[in-house]
């Protein structure tokens, strides 16, 4: 048995006695099963998961959706089940908050049950190697799961939703049939970053299972949107760079119209990805080769490895929609949590095509809009700031709590040369209703390698500028909350941090 199915035995085991846990508890509880999860991709699935396995046992519950486990939030969740002694699971968020929430649903007057399902780092702790993580797992047996627990990378190998699903699994074999759901969660979360976008650990066991199922089929394919207009699909990847071509679609159009494959469809729109046979896929592929190379000096090779890569078919799913890919599927949820539509992000994860998919697909063409001109006005108006080892902008009144980390995550992980990828960035977008700013760290992966973490500074920066805020994440991706008046300081403790981080 190899490294990997042993971790998984061990986690199965302790999800039984999760389990087992579960059910004494709901056997003394009269209420509905109250489930919190995160707005992201990875939230909502890992919700509409945790609601399929429920409902399939017959079991009530309601799922609430939040932008994050911060302190009023728990303070609020613990006043609510307190008279119904509901039983409450926390999904995609929680880890980073135990001891928090041990604080507040647990003392004198009361013991509120609940599980934590996350993937997140346990608070405290930033740093996978900690040998903290042993005790944090033996102490809060059996109503914490975590990957950490068991050596594994949950900014990478797993995410909230797969530790979702295997809870789901451990719950009734049946629900193997949510695996592709759980799939959809990790690639929200961005962790298909093995060679040519391939799942690694836990994730390449889910994926097993969907494909054996039948549910999900890998493909080789052009790295590109199967669905939109093939020259605004090569025109605006997040990948694959054109120079003078990337960003101009009629230009585009033009390179493409060259290699003699009709550009357009019967009723007159121009084909996508999708409407290509093998052998135009490969005229375009192997064009696109030759003028980079060409261009950029790049080794026909190292093109190929951004280019082709692994595609993850939904077999059920109608093809041309966004729900047949599944990173197409998962920018859609995404969208819907960011537009404070989550409740829609849940009902197309659970199954609804009809009502919940209609009015996701109409609020997507504002998100991707409400995106652009995000992206367009930093870089128009110059918003980057930089400090010596970090770089940082404020929304103002463009860019919402709801969209920073997303749009920090646009400028830090796709390629653009709005930014330098070499400090992290921190954007930071001033919440309506309360004199903070919400905080969004990424860091590329080359500086990851080189000792940035980001959860651990952000935690760090926070203790140095004597905030008491909950904070944390995974080493590229991380988050906050930060006072007005102490924004200057925190910044500069971050930009201290990292220059340590740098240097050891
Ligand atoms: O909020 P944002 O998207 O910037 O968060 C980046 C990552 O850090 C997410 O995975 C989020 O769940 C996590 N995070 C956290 N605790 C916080 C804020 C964010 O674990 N207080
Ligand atoms: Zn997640």
């Amino acid at each position: 048995m190899n490294k990997i199915h042993t971790k998984l035995k061990l986690l199965t085991s302790d999800l039984t006695e999760t389990i087992k846990w579960f059910q004494d508890h709901l056997k003394e509880s009269e209420a509905s099963v109250q489930i919190y999860t995160h707005l992201d991709a990875d939230g909502l699935t890992s919700g509409a998961i945790l609601g399929k396995a429920l409902y399939r046992e017959r079991i009530p519950f309601q799922i609430s959706v939040l932008r994050q486990l911060e302190r009023e939030e728990i303070l609020k969740i613990a006043e609510k089940v307190q008279d119904y002694n509901n039983l409450v699971i926390f999904s995609d968020f929680g880890s980073g908050q135990y001891l928090e929430l041990d604080d507040k649903l647990n003392n004198d007057n009361k013991n509120t049950p609940y599980i934590i399902l996350d993937h997140h780092f346990p608070q405290n702790i930033s740093d996978k190697n900690d040998d903290k993580i042993k005790e944090i797992y033996q102490n809060s047996k059996p109503w914490h799961i975590n990957p950490y627990f068991y050596e594994i990378d949950g900014s990478k190998e797993i995410s909230g939703a797969g530790i979702c699903y295997f809870f789901a699994k451990a719950l009734n074999e049946n629900n193997l049939d949510l695996s592709p759901i759980a799939l959809i969660g990790a690639t929200g979360d961005i962790q298909n970053q093995g060679p040519n976008n391939s799942f690694t650990g836990l994730n390449s066991v889910i994926l097993e299972h969907a494909t054996k199922a039948d549910l999900v089929e890998m493909v080789n394919d052009l790295n590109f949107s199967p669905i939109k207009p093939i020259n605004e699909a090569i025109a605006y990847s997040s990948d694959i760079n054109l120079p003078g071509l990337s960003g101009n679609t009629s230009k585009m159009l033009k390179f493409l119209q060259t290699l003699g494959i009709l550009m357009e469809n019967t009723e007159g729109n121009i084909r996508t990805l999708n409407d290509f046979n093998q052998e135009e896929k490969q005229k375009v592929s192997s064009a696109i080769i030759r003028y980079i190379s060409l261009k950029l000096d790049v080794e026909p090779s190292e093109i190929v490895k951004k280019l082709i890569i692994n595609r993850y078919i939904l077999k059920n799913e109608l093809v041309g929609s966004e729900l047949h890919d599944l990173k197409e599927f998962s920018y859609l949820l995404n969208s819907c949590g960011r537009s404070n539509n989550g409740s829609l992000g849940i009902a197309i994860a659970m199954g609804d095509r009809k009502i919940a998919y209609k009015n996701a697909k109409k609020q997507l063409i504002e998100y991707k809009k409400s995106l652009g001109q995000a992206l367009s006005w930093i870089q128009k108006e110059n918003k980057i700031q930089l400090k010596e080892h970090i770089q940082f902008f404020f929304g103002e009144e463009v860019i919402s709590e709801n969209i920073i980390g997303t749009i920090a995550s646009m400028l830090i992980f796709s390629k653009n040369d709005i930014i330098e990828k070499s400090k992290p960035i921190f954007g930071c977008a001033k919440r309506k209703e309360e004199e903070v700013y919400k905080i969004s760290g990424r860091a590329h992966e080359s500086i990851v390698k080189k000792g940035v973490n980001l959860s651990e500074a952000i935690r760090e920066a926070l203790k140095l500028s004597n905030l008491d805020a909950l904070g944390g994440g995974h080493p590229p991706a991380a988050g906050t909350k930060v006072p007005v008046d102490k924004i200057d300081v925190f910044l500069e403790n971050c930009n201290k941090i990292i220059k340590k981080q740098l240097q050891e």
